[in-house]
């Protein structure tokens, strides 16, 4: 929730001006993931870098979105614009209010003091702020804002003010901080006391760093550095007596070719929540594990952690992003939903890309392979999710039902770990995710993982926690989704576990024909996606119809219930009206009692199985006096006749049919917000990546 972005420049000369841009520029990235406040914290003062006397710490925070901080920075006429840095850290930060209203005050950077002598920006919250604020505060430590963050730079200052040792380093001192941390957080600093340097660390939400040299690096990894129980610093399983032999430790603490040659070439540096802000510096990133600690001093990278635990990696890779730049950018639309929802004729493609040979009828899972026989000897399948990603394991639980012919649990992770769920070694857990990072969905992960059931990952996000942690998995390859209401990873994810039935049931002689029909109709798919996209006018005006109303009721049953449920998430988090996704069932067990002639209504009637149980509902609703709007297949004028209008899609097979439907909907959502005057990337009290409980 929130984002984190910090840009190092060591030996590249810029000027402020370029380093204030780069930072706002990182924000606007980010800006996704929480957007009610951001700051940002950089060198102050107008004295050359070179005549310094006393660095300061010049913070600058606004609340509403990074715009608004932008406005602010330039209304700091005194401060001088063209000052150049050789050595330079600058960190920012965009807010999701967790603790304390979205105010300046409350935004981060938080500080330790009037001074900023130390500086934090932070994603994720502290669960025990309050008992370490009260120590802090009998030691004469005077809060000023309501965030459970301010703790973290006020410990800051307490550990270096009470230090033995003068030399400690920054990131020794961070040790210590987070050291007296619980909760989640990922976390960057900067010091005027370490001028700078940058320390980063995470446990439980990402961070991320770019590193950007001019050379190649000499090395693919990072090599880690831990320290035993009696402070010694070690690496590769062999302790360095820290003051005997200084330049053995030396030579660990860096991974790039200039420390490798002994001569110090230029690098950059950025730490940020996601690689979407790192991007267009570089595509050579390092992702943090939870309790890394990585500095950056005098332009070297290393990356520590407090103590090794058995099995663990002695180092870090430096990944190649795939990620394209235009992936991130809005191109010749107007916001990153509408782009999304018009992405996914294509991202449905690269979802199958590889995995579905249309001709010979055959799915390959590359990164279940391994994992099927496992797989097929299972007691049951859960699939744990929340919010849109839920609803896809809704979708095609029938699907799965049919063709693995194994019991299917479908749980919202809040509830699921909230009833502590008796989870068995013999289960196999799917945890779907757009982001990958869920705290949700990585908590269960995490609990089922401890239980010995297989997990595997649906996710769009390469490198998340969720992609990492789980033991196998697939991504679903839709590409960058910036919106924060998910549209085109909903369709993917749909099409993934529809692919992973495929392969559980490969071999089965009896279903063929059914497999072969799905595996046609995928084919299909893009094309009938394209169709119903050229509805978008109709669907805009639908849209200025309802626009003014106060409530919404779409009801569905079978395939299209949770068609009906993701159209109401859409339509509530993006036009901030009441919707309600009703299963047709169960519409005599209450909720037909909403409905009259005034209630607006959409009905979803496809002709599949559930055709004529749908026509009783339908009947049920028109003798209410209501006349719903409806989603039917082309030409069933029996449904039409009762309806006051229609959205008419073209047909695929019963499983798939969700996935055109879902697309009107999300439409809907999007032109009805617009006309509302929402900002439909950025819905109120929402963020993109919920990285809290
Ligand atoms: C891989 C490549 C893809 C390439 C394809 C064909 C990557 C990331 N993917 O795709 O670019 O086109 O081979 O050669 O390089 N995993 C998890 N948890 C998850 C998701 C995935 O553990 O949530 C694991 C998988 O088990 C697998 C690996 O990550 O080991 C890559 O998964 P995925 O991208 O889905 O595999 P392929 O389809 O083989
Ligand atoms: O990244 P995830 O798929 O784990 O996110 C889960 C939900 O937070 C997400 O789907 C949310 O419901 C969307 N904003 C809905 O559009």
């Amino acid at each position: 929730m929130c984002g984190i972005f910090a840009y190092i420049n060591y030996l590249v000369p810029r000027d402020r001006k370029f380093i204030l841009d780069c930072l706002i520029k990182g924000l606007q990235r980010l800006e996704y993931r929480g957007y009610d406040s951001a700051g940002i914290a950089f060198d102050g003062g107008n004295e050359s870098p070179d005549v310094i006397k006393k660095p300061e710490t010049k913070i600058v925070k606004k609340k509403g979105k990074v715009r608004a901080l932008e406005e602010e920075l330039a209304c700091e006429k005194d401060m001088k614009l063209d000052i150049e840095y050789d050595i330079h850290c600058g960190i920012a930060h965009t807010r999701w209010a967790t603790h304390g209203a979205p105010c300046a005050i409350n935004s981060h950077p938080q500080r330790s003091d009037v001074n900023n002598e130390f500086v934090v920006v932070h994603n994720g919250i502290v669960t025990n702020y309050r008992d370490i604020k009260k120590v802090l505060e009998s030691k004469d430590y005077v809060f000023e804002s309501e965030t459970d963050t301010e703790v973290i730079a006020k410990l800051c200052k307490y550990v270096y003010d009470h230090r033995e040792n003068e030399d400690m380093s920054f990131r020794e001192l961070v040790e210590v901080v987070i050291a007296q941390l619980e909760g989640a957080f990922a976390l960057c600093f900067k010091s005027i006391h370490y001028p700078s340097q940058c320390v980063g660390t995470r446990r439980g939400s990402p961070l991320l760093i770019g590193v950007k040299t001019k050379g190649n690096l000499s090395s693919n990894f990072v090599p880690i550095l831990y320290r035993d129980n009696r402070g010694r610093e070690f690496q590769d399983d062999v302790a360095y007596n820290r003051e005997g032999t200084d330049s053995a430790f030396k030579r660990s603490f860096s991974t790039t070719d200039f420390e490798v040659s002994g001569d110090i070439k230029a690098a950059e540096y950025f730490f940020a929540s996601d690689a979407s802000a790192i991007i267009e510096h570089t595509n050579r990133v390092i992702y943090l594990e939870d309790d890394d600690v990585a500095a950056v001093m005098d332009g070297c990278l290393s990356i520590h952690r407090m103590k090794k635990e058995e099995g663990e990696s002695m180092s870090r890779e430096v990944q190649t992003l795939k990620m394209e730049i235009q992936q991130i950018m809005k191109g010749n639309y107007q916001y990153f939903m509408q782009k999304e929802i018009f992405e996914q004729p294509e991202s449905v493609i690269n979802t199958m890309r590889g995995r579905v040979n249309f001709k010979d009828k055959e799915v390959i899972l590359g990164g279940l392979q391994d994992h099927l026989s496992e797989i097929h000897r299972c007691r049951r399948l859960l699939f744990i999710a929340c919010g849109t990603s839920y609803h896809s394991a809704i979708a095609t639980r029938q699907l799965l039902e049919e063709l693995t012919e194994l019991p299917v649990v479908v749980e919202l992770a809040s509830d699921f770990l909230d009833r502590r769920t008796p989870i068995f070694r013999d289960d196999i857990c799917f945890f779907i995710s757009q982001s990958g990072e869920t705290a949700d969905t990585l908590n269960a992960l995490r609990y089922c993982k401890k239980r010995g059931a297989l997990t595997v990952g649906i996710t769009n996000t390469v490198g998340s926690s969720i992609s990492r942690e789980t033991t196998c998995g697939v991504h679903i390859n839709a590409g960058p989704e910036i919106g924060v209401a998910s549209t085109k990873a909903y369709t993917s994810q749909f099409i993934s576990l529809v692919m992973f039935g495929l392969v559980m049931n490969q071999d089965r002689i009896s279903t063929r024909s059914r497999r072969n029909e799905i595996i046609e109709a995928l084919e299909n798919l893009p094309n009938l996606i394209k169709e119903v996209l050229e509805m978008d006018d109709d669907i805009k005006k639908l849209a200025e119809e309802l626009y003014e109303q106060k409530s919404i009721l779409l009801m569905g049953r079978g395939f299209n219930y949770a068609t009906c449920l993701e159209g109401a998430l859409k339509i509530k988090e993006l036009t901030y009206l009441h919707s309600e996704g009703i299963l047709a069932g169960e519409l005599k067990h209450g909720p037909l009692a909403l409905v009259d002639k005034a209630m607006p209504v959409i009905m979803i009637i496809m002709k599949d199985s559930m055709y004529t149980k749908c026509q009783n509902a339908l009947h049920e609703v028109t003798a209410r006096g209501c006349a719903p709007i409806l989603i039917c297949q082309k030409g069933d004028t029996e449904s039409q006749s009762k309806a006051s209008r229609v959205i008419e899609l073209p047909g695929t097979v019963d499983c798939l049919q969700g996935i055109l439907c879902v697309i009107p909907l999300q439409l809907l959502a999007f032109h009805t917000a617009v006309l509302r005057g929402y900002d439909v990337d950025c819905p109120r009290n929402l963020a993109k990546s919920v990285t809290v409980e």
